[in-house]
C-alpha cells in the first residue's frame, strides 16, 4: 500500500520535499492535488486551544471561527489528541478539509507553524486574502529535543519590547520553544524590579551622566532603556501563546558592574587601586559574605517569579574574577568558617544560597558551565555549556541536565567569514558549520545523551550596539540564516544535509522570509580577477551590485568589468529583503605588510609584545594602563611605503571597547616632523598619504575610559 502511494506521489509528480518545511518534520508525504481556504471556510477549534485559533487570525484572515463545532467540508480543526505526546502533531490536509492534532497545546501550535510553511510565502506578511491552496498531505511530526532555545542578551545592548517580540515570533516560525533571556550584565540592568526601582531606572541607561561607565559604542550620549513588569509580562504572555518559554537571567555573582555602580554595598570590602584605570571602578562581583546580598537577592527574585512563569530562572555563574574575592577578608573569612576549598566553592556557596531563595519562590537554578565547578551542587542544577564540548561533556557526565550550546558552533554573535562583523574569540562560522553539529563525533555517548536537555543558540550584543541597532539589519543579519540551522538541529530526528538544507532556503524559506521582513544574510557571491577583467558570480538567482570605492558610484552587475584598479571594486548581492556581505576578489583584500617598528609612551603586557602589533594579522597588544591625554602609538616603517591609504585603528577589531576615544592620526613625510593627517572618527582614523611614509603617530587627545589597558593593532595599508 505504502509503495503503491509512493508511486502514485511520483506519477502525480510530487516529491516528498515538495513543501520544503524549515526544520525538517519526521515523516511527510504528499498525495497529489490540493485543499482551498476559502471566504467560507470556519475555523473549528477545541477550546483548550483557543489562544492558536486567536494567533491564526494574524495569518489567516478566517471569517468564521467556531469552538468545538460539528467540522464541515471546507473547514479547518485545531484540535488535542491525547494519544500524541506533547509537542507531537498530525497535519492532514485532503480535498475537503484540514486537520491539525496535536498531543497539547504546543503540538497544535507546532502543526500552525508547518500549515503556513504549506501555504504560498505572503502568508507572513500578514494580508493575504482567500482563497489560499495547500496541497494535499500527511504530515506526522514532533521534536528531537524538548528544549530549543535561544538566547537573547538585551543587557549589553538595549533591544526593546516590541523588537523582542518580532524575535520571538521569528523564533517560533522554527519551532523554537526557550527563549533565555539575558536581562542584566556588566553594561545594563534591564528589569524593573519595584523595591529597588534605581536598579533598572539608573541601570538601564550608560552613558552621559549614568554612573554605568560606556564600555561598548554610543559612548557619549546617555543610552538604553528596560523592561516595566507590565511590559515584561506581555512578553512572557506574548511567547506563551507562540509556545516560547520565557527564562530570564540575572547574571550573578559576576558580570555585575553596571550593579555595582548603583549598589557600590554589594561588592566585596577593600579599596581597589585605580591608579591604571583613570579612577574608574571595574569590581563587578558580588560579595558572597555580606548577609545584606542575599536579602536583596531575595527581593529580585521574589519579584521575578511574580512575573516569569518559567520553572527555571537562570542565575548566571560564568566568568566570575575570583580575585576579587581572594582580596577580601570577609569572603576569606567565609571561606575559613564554611570549610570552603577554593574560590570556585565560594561560587558554590552563593549559588546554593541563591538556589534555595529560588526553592522560597517555587524556581530551581540555571546557570552557566563554570558554575557546578566547585562541585558542591545539587543535580537539578541545569547547566548550560558554553565554552567547549569538554564542558559540556563533563556536565552531562555529572548527571546535570544540560544545554548544548558551545559557542563555536551556536554563539551567533561570531563572525560568519574573516572579513564580517562580529566576534571570533570562539570561531568564525555560517550556517553550513550549525548544521553539521553531530553529537556522536563530538563525542557524546548515549550515556551522555540522556542528560542533554535541549540545545540553544545565542547571541551577546556587545559588537551589536556598534550597528546601530535603532536602524540596522544586523542581528537578522547574523541570526538569519543559523537560526534555522540551529532549529533543524534541535527539532529534526533525520536533519538535512546541507545541499538539501540550502536547496529548501532558496527553493522556499528565502521567500518566507523576504514576507516576514527579515534581512537575512544571502551566500556570498564569488568574485574573481583575470586578464583585467572582475567577474562576479552567485548561485541563488540574487541580483548582483558593484560599488566603486574610489568615486562611491553604485550600480548593477550585469557583466564583467574591464578594469587595472581590481582592489577598488566591492560587490553586494541582494535578493528581496537578503543581501550577502560585501565582497570583492583577491585584490580587494590585499594590504601592503611594510616592515615596523611598533613604540608607545603606555607600557604593554608582556604577554602581548609590542611586536604583535607589527605582525598585520588579528595579534594585539595589550597595555598596563589606560591612556591619558598625550600618550601616543608610533608605527615607524624601515622603508617609506608608497600607499593609497593607512587605516589606524585603536581597540580590538570589532570590538572597539580597549580603545581611544578622542585622538589623532599624525603622519610623517620626513621621519622627524609629524603633520596632523585626520581626526578620530571611532577609535582611530584612515589617511590617505600625498607623499611616501616613513611613520605615523596615533595621538590621545583624552584620558580613555578603556578601563585598565588599551589595545593596540596593526596598520592596514592599501
Ligand atoms: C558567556 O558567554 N559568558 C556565558
Ligand atoms: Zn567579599
Amino acid at each position: 500500500m505504502k509503495k503503491l502511494f509512493i508511486l502514485l506521489c511520483a506519477l502525480a509528480g510530487f516529491s516528498t520535499l515538495q513543501a520544503q518545511v524549515m526544520p525538517k518534520p519526521k515523516a511527510e508525504s504528499y498525495g497529489g492535488g490540493e485543499f482551498t481556504i476559502s471566504e467560507k471556510s470556519c475555523l473549528v477549534y477545541d477550546s483548550s486551544v483557543r489562544n492558536v485559533a486567536l494567533y491564526m487570525l494574524d495569518y489567516l484572515p478566517f471569517k468564521q471561527i467556531l469552538s468545538s463545532s460539528k467540522v464541515m467540508p471546507g473547514d479547518v480543526q485545531l484540535t488535542v489528541n491525547r494519544l500524541l505526546a506533547e509537542e507531537e502533531y498530525r497535519l492532514t490536509v485532503n480535498k475537503q478539509n484540514i486537520k491539525i492534532e496535536g498531543g497539547s497545546y504546543a503540538g497544535v501550535f507546532n502543526g500552525v507553524q508547518t500549515l503556513l510553511q504549506l501555504l504560498p510565502a505572503k502568508v507572513y506578511n500578514k494580508q493575504s486574502r482567500f482563497p489560499l491552496a495547500v496541497p494535499c498531505c500527511k504530515i506526522d511530526d514532533s521534536p528531537k529535543f524538548s528544549y530549543r532555545g535561544f538566547m537573547l542578551d538585551v543587557a549589553r545592548t538595549w533591544i526593546p519590547a516590541d523588537k523582542v517580540k518580532r524575535y520571538i515570533d521569528l523564533m517560533s516560525h522554527l519551532k523554537l520553544n526557550k527563549l533565555h533571556f539575558h536581562l542584566t550584565d556588566d553594561e545594563g540592568w534591564r528589569i524593573e524590579i519595584l523595591s529597588h526601582p534605581e536598579l533598572a531606572q539608573v541601570g538601564g541607561f550608560r552613558g552621559g551622566d549614568s554612573p554605568v561607565f560606556p564600555r561598548y559604542g554610543k559612548f557619549y550620549e546617555k543610552w538604553g532603556g528596560y523592561y516595566t513588569q507590565q511590559e515584561l509580562r506581555e512578553i512572557v504572555a506574548y511567547a506563551a501563546q507562540r509556545n516560547i518559554e520565557v527564562i530570564p537571567e540575572v547574571d550573578m555573582p559576576g558580570h555585575s558592574k553596571a550593579l555595582g555602580a548603583i549598589r557600590s554595598d554589594i561588592l566585596c570590602n577593600y579599596t581597589p587601586d585605580k591608579s591604571k584605570t583613570n579612577g574608574l571602578e571595574i569590581r563587578n562581583v558580588w560579595c558572597a559574605a555580606k548577609e545584606s546580598n542575599y536579602a536583596l537577592i531575595d527581593d529580585i527574585i521574589r519579584e521575578m517569579s511574580t512575573i516569569f512563569t518559567s520553572d527555571y530562572i537562570h542565575i548566571g555563574g560564568d566568568e566570575v574574577n575570583m580575585s576579587q574575592w581572594r582580596k577580601c577578608p570577609d569572603c576569606q573569612r567565609l571561606k575559613v568558617e564554611k570549610g570552603l576549598e577554593n574560590e570556585k566553592q565560594i561560587e558554590d556557596y552563593f549559588i546554593a544560597r541563591t538556589t534555595a531563595i529560588l526553592a522560597k519562590y517555587g524556581k530551581k537554578p540555571a546557570v552557566w558551565n563554570e558554575g557546578i565547578e566547585g562541585g558542591l551542587l545539587p543535580k537539578t542544577t541545569r547547566v548550560h555549556g558554553w565554552e567547549s564540548i569538554k564542558k559540556c561533556l563533563a556536565a552531562t557526565s555529572k548527571g546535570y541536565p544540560t544545554i548544548i550550546m558551545p559557542g563555536h558552533y551556536f554563539y551567533f554573535d561570531m563572525k560568519q567569514s574573516s572579513s564580517e562583523p562580529g566576534h571570533n574569540w570562539a570561531a568564525i562560522f555560517d550556517a553550513k558549520k550549525v548544521l553539521s553539529f553531530d553529537f556522536a563525533k563530538e563525542g557524546f555517548t548515549a550515556e551522555h545523551l540522556k542528560n542533554v536537555a535541549g540545545i540553544e543558540a545565542s547571541f551577546f550584543s556587545e559588537i551589536y550596539i556598534a550597528h546601530n541597532p535603532e536602524t540596522s539589519h544586523y542581528l537578522d543579519y547574523m541570526l538569519f540564516p543559523r537560526l534555522i540551522a540551529l532549529s533543524e538541529v534541535a527539532w529534526s530526528h533525520s536533519r538535512r544535509s546541507w545541499e538539501e538544507f540550502y536547496s529548501a532556503l532558496k527553493g522556499k524559506h528565502y521567500a518566507r522570509m523576504d514576507a516576514m521582513g527579515v534581512t537575512y544574510r544571502l551566500e556570498t557571491p564569488k568574485v574573481t580577477y583575470a586578464n583585467g577583467t572582475i567577474t562576479a558570480t552567485t548561485a541563488d538567482g540574487s541580483t548582483l551590485y558593484y560599488t566603486d570605492t574610489r568615486t562611491g558610484k553604485t550600480s548593477r552587475y550585469n557583466k564583467p568589468i574591464a578594469t587595472s584598479a581590481p582592489y577598488a571594486y566591492e560587490f553586494v548581492s541582494r535578493k528581496g529583503s537578503g543581501e550577502s556581505k560585501k565582497t570583492g576578489s583577491k585584490e580587494y583584500y590585499a594590504r601592503l605588510k611594510p616592515a615596523v617598528t611598533v613604540t608607545s609612551s603606555i607600557p604593554c603586557s608582556s604577554k602581548t609584545p609590542m611586536t604583535n602589533a607589527a605582525k598585520y594579522t588579528n595579534s594585539i597588544v595589550r597595555t598596563t594602563r589606560a591612556a591619558k591625554a598625550g600618550d601616543w602609538i608610533e608605527y615607524r616603517f624601515a622603508e617609506p611605503v608608497s600607499c593609497r591609504e593607512i587605516e589606524a585603528m585603536t581597540g580590538h577589531i570589532h570590538l572597539r571597547r580597549c580603545n581611544l576615544l578622542k585622538g589623532c592620526v599624525e603622519v610623517s613625510y620626513d621621519g622627524v616632523s609629524f603633520v596632523p593627517a585626520a581626526e578620530f572618527t571611532v577609535a582611530g582614523a584612515t589617511i590617505k598619504p600625498t607623499a611616501p611614509v616613513r611613520a605615523v603617530r596615533i595621538v590621545a587627545k583624552s584620558n580613555s575610559d578603556a578601563e585598565d589597558q588599551i589595545v593596540i593593532q596593526s596598520l592596514k595599508i592599501k
